[in-house]
């Protein structure tokens, strides 16, 4: 079969080994072509590919970003967008389409899929919050570079009495920062799924201090709600997805916890250090399953599915049913982060 590929969205570690899978055994088991298509969506709109061998796979496995390149390109949102998309799978006799993509990449993969294209998705996001999967590749990458960075200004904000506030990414559910938050031992972990009371993050502070603690460390995914300001998103500019950039709670949190208690207080960006560099390898072995198991969909004929892990287990699901919904840190993990503390701090106790 001739197959093209594409990666959309933001990067992730793991991608070039998802496409590394899905080549080598596509050509030694399949004997199937491949065509990347390049920079997501925008490479089958506007027709832009480079061949995809064994030789364009080779030593690729360690390597972060992509070798075809990302966009958030969204050919649903252009003149005529889905009808070119069509265009150009047809023009290189394209049989079938491998989408690796979060979301807003796969609700394209369903609108291709149900005008006729022999699609398959495979689940990518750092933020871990596909709900037809139980993982992401990259999320356990993602979780130890914040870890690690936790670790680090652990003894920084100790060797100089302040309270650090680590901003990470997590746009609409608060995984990397309750891992990274409970594995690297933060004070107070703040998610999307709770707003919270920025009056209750300075008590639990103060009453830590009160207790003879002379520093504290804040973890603060990029997505979480304070209480009463959710206007100030909707004037930022938004993705041809609808979303808006986000960034910079961390820093308006740390001004806020600072005025408030009186301690010294900074802010730590993550941001984009979390989704590059090699992927774990835990990583790299859970991307290379999601190509085997991509390709292998592909031949069994199970257009419109995710590849998806179920427990330990590679299996499929329909991609209307991955996208339909957030899937967010459960109450368990939550429970898990506010019983370390004295206090069941609201918005890791609460719900
Ligand atoms: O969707 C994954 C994600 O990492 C979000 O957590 C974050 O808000 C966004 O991507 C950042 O994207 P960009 O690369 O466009 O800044």
């Amino acid at each position: 079969m001739k197959i093209g590929i594409l990666t959309g969205g933001g990067d992730c570690p793991g991608l070039n080994a998802v496409i590394r899978a899905i080549v080598r055994k596509g050509i030694f088991h399949y004997g199937d072509e491949f065509v990347g298509f390049l920079e997501g969506w925008r490479g089958v709109l506007e027709d832009m590919k480079r061949p995809l061998d064994l030789e364009a796979v080779k030593g690729i496995l360690p390597q972060g970003g992509t070798i075809l390149r990302t966009s958030r390109t969204n050919p649903a949102k252009k003149d005529n967008g889905l009808e070119r998309c069509l265009e150009t799978l047809r023009k290189h006799g394209i049989d079938a389409l491998i989408a690796l993509g979060g979301d807003d990449t796969q609700s394209v993969s369903l609108k291709l899929f149900e005008r006729g294209v022999k699609v398959i998705a495979v689940p990518k996001t750092i933020d871990n919050d596909l709900s037809g999967t139980d993982l992401c590749f990259g999320f356990d990458t993602a979780v130890s570079i914040a870890t690690e960075a936790i670790d680090r200004v652990h003894t920084t904000a100790e060797a100089h009495n302040r309270v650090i506030v680590v901003e990470v990414m997590g746009r609409d559910s608060g995984w990397i920062a309750i891992y990274s938050g409970v594995a690297g031992g933060a004070d107070v972990i703040l998610i999307p799924e709770q707003p919270f009371d920025i009056d209750e993050v300075a008590d639990t502070l103060k009453r830590r201090h009160d207790r003879g603690r002379y520093f504290s460390i804040v973890v603060v995914a990029e997505g979480a709600k304070l209480a009463n300001a959710a206007n100030e998103m909707e004037r930022r500019k938004k993705d041809e997805f609808c979303h808006v950039r986000l960034g910079g709670i961390g820093a308006t949190l740390a001004a806020e916890l600072e005025s408030r208690t009186g301690f010294e207080t900074r802010a730590v960006v993550l941001g984009h250090t979390q989704r590059g560099g090699s992927p774990t390898p835990f990583d790299r072995m859970l991307a290379t399953r999601y190509g085997i198991g991509a390709i292998d969909l592909v031949h069994a004929g199970k257009f419109g599915c995710m590849v998806s892990l179920k427990g330990n287990d590679i299996v499929s699901v329909p991609i209307a049913d991955a996208i339909a919904r957030t899937r967010c840190v459960p109450q368990e993990l939550i429970n898990v982060a506010a019983s370390l503390h004295e206090t069941h701090f609201t918005p890791v106790g609460k719900g």
